[in-house]
């Protein structure tokens, strides 16, 4: 018996271990998966069980997943790629007869137009037509898109979007974590779809005005047309498609695409989910 985590070697499939561990699950029955497995050498060192995983080499998917009692996909990162990549590990899982495949999505995946959300909606419809056991876990934005950008948005004294009034109902990539693992240790979540994110939405004008009140450094935000949004993130040397990609989540959030008011993620946690306020005290703590 063993809980599989991909993506464990990245921010979200860490702390997924991280709170599997915090739960009671025994090391040796968590698989932490991935290819930069020296990552988390310090999670082999506590017994978990680290292993080698690439969805663009189908060839190294069975032997990670085989007699495991459940799943979690952490979706890929790479843009473009995720269909095939998704396509080998749910045949991959296939195969293995894994009976519980747990999947972060995005919002409303099924129904949204959002450019960034189309890849999960194609998971999620191979999921369907897999026949795998399933639990769609549809997380929204993480805090840590915007803490990570404080820097620059501090040194500017503006953060720029094209969201104008949207409401984004971010929560913490732990926040995020904790439901997986809560429904990767508890039971009846079989064919759920969980729409998650913070309990309280907040808009970019809010992020400014909390970022400002807790450093003293002003910031305001400024609504850009989309299509000016898309050519200044171009300007700043991000690669095609992400211009256009970020751009349109931008326009989505505009028009409440991650807005979330279903409460999944808060009664999943058993807990509030972190606050904007905490969220801008933890990431300004050093500044
Ligand atoms: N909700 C949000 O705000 C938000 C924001 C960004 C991303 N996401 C999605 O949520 C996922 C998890 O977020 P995160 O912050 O943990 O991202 P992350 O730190 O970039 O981690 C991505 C993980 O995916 C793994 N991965 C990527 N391509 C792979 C491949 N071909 N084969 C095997 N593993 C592969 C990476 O493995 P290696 O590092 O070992 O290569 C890494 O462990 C992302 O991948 C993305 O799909 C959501």
């Amino acid at each position: 018996v063993s809980v599989v985590i991909t993506g464990a070697t990245g921010h979200l499939g860490r702390i997924v271990v991280e709170s599997l561990l915090a739960r009671g699950l025994p090391a040796g029955e968590i698989v932490a998966a991935g290819r930069k497995t020296d990552r988390i050498a310090d999670l082999a060192e506590r017994g978990v069980q680290v292993r080698h995983l690439d969805f663009d080499r189908p060839e190294t998917l069975g032997p990670v997943f085989a007699g495991a009692s459940k799943l979690l996909l952490v979706s890929a990162s790479d843009v473009g790629q995720r269909i095939p990549e998704h396509r080998n590990a749910i045949d991959a899982a296939r195969a293995a007869g894994v009976p519980l495949v747990v999947y972060t999505s995005a919002p409303k995946a099924t129904t949204t137009d959002m450019k960034l959300a189309q890849e999960h909606k194609a998971t999620e419809e191979m999921l369907q037509a897999s026949d795998l056991p399933t639990v769609i876990l549809r997380n929204s934005w993480y805090f840590e898109v915007y803490t990570g950008q404080f820097p620059t948005y501090l040194e500017n004294g503006v953060i720029l979007g094209a969201a104008g009034d949207g409401r984004i109902s971010a929560a913490a990539r732990a926040d995020y974590a904790e439901a997986a693992a809560a429904v990767l240790t508890t039971e009846g979540h079989q064919g759920k779809v969980y729409e998650l994110g913070g309990d309280t939405g907040f808009t970019l004008t809010e992020l400014a005005a909390e970022l400002t009140a807790q450093t003293g450094t002003k910031v305001e935000y400024r609504d850009l047309p989309v299509a000016e949004f898309e050519q200044m993130l171009a300007g700043f040397g991000l690669a095609a498609p992400m211009p256009e990609i970020f751009a349109d989540v931008d326009r989505a959030i505009g028009e409440g695409g991650l807005y979330v008011t279903t409460g999944d993620l808060g009664r999943l946690i058993g807990r509030p989910t972190t606050t904007l306020a905490q969220a801008v005290r933890a990431a300004v703590g050093g500044v």
